[in-house]
């Protein structure tokens, strides 16, 4: 029996397929390189010493994605094949629903054939929009996202509440994720930004090694101690140990439908986070303050109750091994 994970290639999927492969599980990976390379899955295998099977395919194409199933027992599907920049996403939105919506719809069909129905949904502190209040709790209100890409999230949430309605023998866990940072201590897979980056910390590294000039802060005047924005970041070993965890959870279970944040439950502000970079690596990132970005909030961190009581799991990693590990990846 195995873990079937489209878009385990990418960053978040790589590190999950790491850590399930650590503890001794059987995996399926099948990536198209959209947003990741072949190199990844040898650096899986460098990383733990065991090896998997992939295919190189567009999780789109059920003909191809069917054919998984057929030759392979998968008995749990984690889904990473997402689309995820905000930017692009508000320039392509087709693209974006139909590879994040279309492509979540073909994998959970085709589950349904093969009767295998435990699912677990890459999902993202996105959907609570403007917080209804700090910490954001998972029964927080939902909705309001302010660009495609937070859309599908949202979307696809709905889709499996609506799936797991119509049928409760689904056991599914969506996993809300809060600001993914670093990479695996090897230094040997991490996040690879395709050309500028929009997010914080890859921004931050490549100022820090000299192919940025500088960070741009988005904003001074927020209602934050330092009036930058404030979030949560949380080490990205953390977060693929949260799936393991969500697997267990639906694994021992009865069936049902589980929602959990993966936070650390503490929020840095953007100058904090440069603090602990320049003094985690001993570089200096200059930075301008600049007008606020559209779209952004003031602050956001999880409540991390529910995930440490229902799954057992919390984030051990510090902003020190955040900031170390997102500067090893780069420098390796
Ligand atoms: C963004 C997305 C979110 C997505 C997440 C993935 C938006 C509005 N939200 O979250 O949907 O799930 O990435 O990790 O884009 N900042 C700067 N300068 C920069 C880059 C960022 O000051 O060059 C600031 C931002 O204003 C924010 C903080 O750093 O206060 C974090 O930004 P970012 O890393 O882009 O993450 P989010 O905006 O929280």
């Amino acid at each position: 029996m195995a873990i079937l994970l489209p878009g385990g290639a990418g960053y978040i999927g790589s590190h999950t397929a790491v850590e399930l492969l650590n503890a001794g599980k059987e995996i399926v990976i099948v990536d198209n390189f959209s947003n990741s390379k072949p190199e990844v899955l040898d650096k899986i295998k460098q990383i733990t010493g065991k090896d998997f099977k992939f295919y190189e395919l567009d999780y789109l194409n059920g003909q191809a994605l069917e054919k998984v199933f057929e030759e392979n027992q998968i008995e749990a599907v984690i889904n990473f094949a997402g689309f995820k920049a905000v930017g692009e996403s508000v320039k392509k939105p087709i693209e974006y629903y139909t590879n994040n919506i279309a492509g979540a719809l073909t994998v959970l069909d085709i589950m349904r054939r093969y009767n295998c129905k435990k699912f677990i949904f890459s999902s993202s502190a996105t959907v609570y929009g403007e917080p209804e209040r700090i910490p954001l709790t998972e029964e927080c209100k939902t909705g309001g996202t302010t660009n495609p890409y937070g859309t599908t999230k949202l979307f696809i949430e709905q889709i499996l509440k609506d799936i797991y309605q119509s049928d409760n023998e689904w056991d599914i866990c969506i996993l809300r994720y809060f600001n993914p940072v670093g990479s695996h201590e090897s230094g040997l897979i991490g996040e690879e930004p395709q050309g500028i980056p929009n997010n914080l910390m890859p921004y931050i590294v490549r100022v820090a090694n000299g192919q940025l000039k500088e960070l741009s802060v988005f904003g001074n005047d927020y209602d934050t101690p330092d009036g930058t924005g404030v979030r949560d970041y949380i080490h990205v070993v953390d977060l693929a140990k949260g799936h393991l965890k969500a697997l267990e959870k639906i694994d021992k279970e009865g069936t049902g439908l589980y929602i959990y944040n993966l936070g650390t439950g503490t929020g840095y502000s953007v100058l904090d986070m440069v603090k602990a970079f320049e003094k985690a690596t001993g570089k200096n990132v200059p930075y301008k303050i600049v007008e606020r970005r559209a779209g952004d909030i003031a602050t956001c961190y999880a409540e991390t109750k529910k995930a440490k009581e229902e799954l057992g799991w919390t984030a051990e990693k510090t902003l020190e091994d955040m900031c170390r590990d997102s500067w090893n990846y780069i420098t390796k």
